[in-house]
């Protein structure tokens, strides 16, 4: 993919988080992920791929924009899987929480994993951490292979994982292990490329999140470096019809454990994300006198640069926004 198609990317990531921003704290999280999936959507038709959406807003009778089969981009080379989620963290921006990001991953046709929306079981670390964590080994275990990894003490490495129920082994094991626990409400993207940060203040992450937002992690960690392996967790009384779904896209063992490449098969991946509000990576949109300020993440496996681009942008030349193609609440 050409190196120029990362910064058309960046247009989308910004367009969907200056969207969904304006609901911060509203309480009203459709209204929030509607805005941003209508903006990442139109800028789409400005960028030069012919995409297929391979993991996205739902199925095709769910979702009216972004369904999983929806072509999208100017339908010019090159052919590209687009893994979206126009607004990771509905929840926290309807409660003005933090960790909400408008994110993407784009990768040579065929090379992303297609998965239903379900549940995934993550684990995700550092490149530091490479070939030393396992999904199915005891969290103490991998507790203790990313200290030595990270050259730290047991009580000095974060694991971030959701505050679920579901989670209650995993948190207890940790405690037990002496390590430090951050556990977020909603948003498990960022903390998750954050494990592959420096200094982001997270080591790994662990449990048992969406599946999409588990491929776009695996895109963002392909970037990186780091590690990152998962397996599908069918859940409840929808589980038989999960287990169908995978089937349907091509997944027949739900029970295998993926790794990274097996994810994101491509070394030519692209990952894009805009801060909503302020995360383990990116800080929120900010305004100042019809003016906001933006912060996106763009990496690219090939060449493994990452830029961090601060944009500052003009609302009232925006046609997105000026026109009121977006509900913008009180804009
Ligand atoms: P949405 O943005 O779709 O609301 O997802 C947020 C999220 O917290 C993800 O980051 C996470 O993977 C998943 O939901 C966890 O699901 P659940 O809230 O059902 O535990």
């Amino acid at each position: 993919m050409e190196r120029e198609l990362a910064l058309e990317f960046a247009r989308v990531t910004e367009a969907a988080a200056l969207a969904a921003a304006c609901w911060v704290g509203k309480g009203d999280k459709e209204a929030a992920d509607d805005a941003a999936v209508t903006a990442m959507r139109v800028m789409f038709d400005t960028v030069s791929v012919d995409g297929l959406v391979v993991i996205g807003e739902g199925e095709m009778d769910e979702a009216p924009m972004l369904y999983i089969g929806e072509r999208v981009g100017m339908g010019v080379l090159p052919q590209v899987d687009i893994a979206v989620d126009p607004l990771e963290g509905t929840n926290i921006v309807a409660k003005g929480l933090t960790g909400a990001i408008a994110v993407l991953a784009v990768a040579p046709r065929g090379s992303l994993l297609h998965a239903p929306d379900m549940y995934m079981d993550k684990i995700a670390v550092g490149p530091e951490c490479k070939g030393r964590v396992f999904l199915e080994a005891p969290v103490k275990d991998n507790l203790r292979e990313v200290a030595r990894a990270l050259d730290k003490l047991i009580s000095e490495v974060t694991l971030v994982t959701l505050d679920r129920p579901r989670h209650e082994g995993i948190i207890e094991e940790a405690r037990r292990a002496g390590a430090r626990i951050k556990l977020i409400s909603d948003g498990d993207v960022s903390p998750g490329v954050a494990a592959a940060y420096q200094n982001s203040g997270v080591d790994i992450l662990m449990g048992i999140g969406g599946a999409p937002e588990g491929v776009i992690t695996a895109a963002a960690l392909k970037c990186l470096g780091g590690d990152f392996q998962a397996r599908l967790y069918p859940e409840g009384p929808e589980a038989a019809d999960e287990i169908k779904r995978c089937r349907e896209m091509g997944i027949d063992d739900v029970n295998k454990v993926f790794t990274i490449d097996e994810l994101a098969q491509s070394d030519d991946v692209i990952f894009v994300a805009t801060g909503i509000t302020d995360s383990f990576l990116l800080k929120g949109v900010r305004y100042f006198k019809r003016r906001a300020v933006t912060q996106t993440l763009v990496m690219r496996s090939t060449s493994g640069t990452i830029r961090h681009i601060e944009a500052d942008h003009n609302l009232d030349k925006k046609p997105l926004f000026k026109d009121q193609r977006i509900k913008l609440n009180n804009f």
